[in-house]
């Protein structure tokens, strides 16, 4: 089974190169294709590494539907089969959600259910685990469900919080984890190795191989994370 993937994002969509290079990287073993990027800004930096790859966008507008900007157009027109949010700030129709349950995963920079929901987006996040004094935050891989940051947890790699960090630091060692995690859990996730559990939406159905394998340098950059943890 492949997917044709249609990832949404409002930001730079760093998220996005990280997955288009890491489907670039296995090739005819990758799980799915991003077929289409679908964003609501139409400076969102997504639009161009679109481009430079020659993936299909389109500048949604998310209040319409059905209309030449919609997010129904996007996944009838590209055959979308799952969608992956990736710095994606606006609500999706509920309507798409229910179709897509199983079918639609988004990544958060903490470790929820703790610093998601409403409002949880951006910077505010790191803010928000620097003030409550947690030493360690993480990402979090999800399916979407109709509360925002709430569907079943697919997946989850810490990230310590140091006590020297803003949140502009503890961002950026975040995302440094997301862009090697979020593109391996999504192949997982579009290949059938993680799936929502049939009958039990808030649990997840995993076969019994690794759902991935890390190359030895990205397994040094995340143990580097715990190294530093134990040194602060
Ligand atoms: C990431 O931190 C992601 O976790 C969050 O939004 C940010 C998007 O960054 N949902 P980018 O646009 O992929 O660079």
């Amino acid at each position: 089974m492949t997917s044709r993937i249609a990832v949404l994002a409002s930001g730079g969509g760093s998220n996005l190169q990280a997955i288009l290079d890491h489907f670039d990287a296995l090739g005819e073993r990758r799980g799915g294709s991003v077929v289409v990027v679908g964003t609501d800004r139409a400076t969102a930096g997504a639009l161009e590494r679109a481009e430079r790859r020659g993936v299909p966008s389109m500048v949604l507008s998310p209040e319409t539907r059905g209309g030449a900007q919609s997010i129904d157009r996007l996944i009838d027109e590209h055959g979308v089969d799952l969608i992956a949010l990736a710095g994606y700030v606006k609500m999706i129709p509920a309507d798409i959600v229910s179709r897509f349950e199983g079918r639609m995963v988004n990544v958060h920079p903490a470790l929820l259910p703790a610093f998601g929901g409403r409002g949880m987006y951006g910077t505010r996040v790191h803010h928000a685990v620097i003030e409550s004094g947690a030493r360690v935050s993480g990402v979090t891989v999800h399916f979407v469900d109709a509360q925002y940051d709430h569907g079943a947890i697919i997946a989850q790699w810490p990230v310590p919080v140091f006590a020297s960090d803003d949140a502009g630091t503890l961002a950026a060692r975040v995302l440094r984890v997301e862009h090697i995690f979020y593109p391996r859990v999504l192949d997982a996730v579009a290949c059938g190795r993680l799936s929502l559990a049939p009958h039990a939406p808030s649990t997840i159905s995993a076969d019994t191989k690794p759902a991935f394998t890390l190359l030895p340098h990205e397994d040094s950059r995340l143990a580097e994370n715990i190294e530093l943890a134990l040194a602060r």
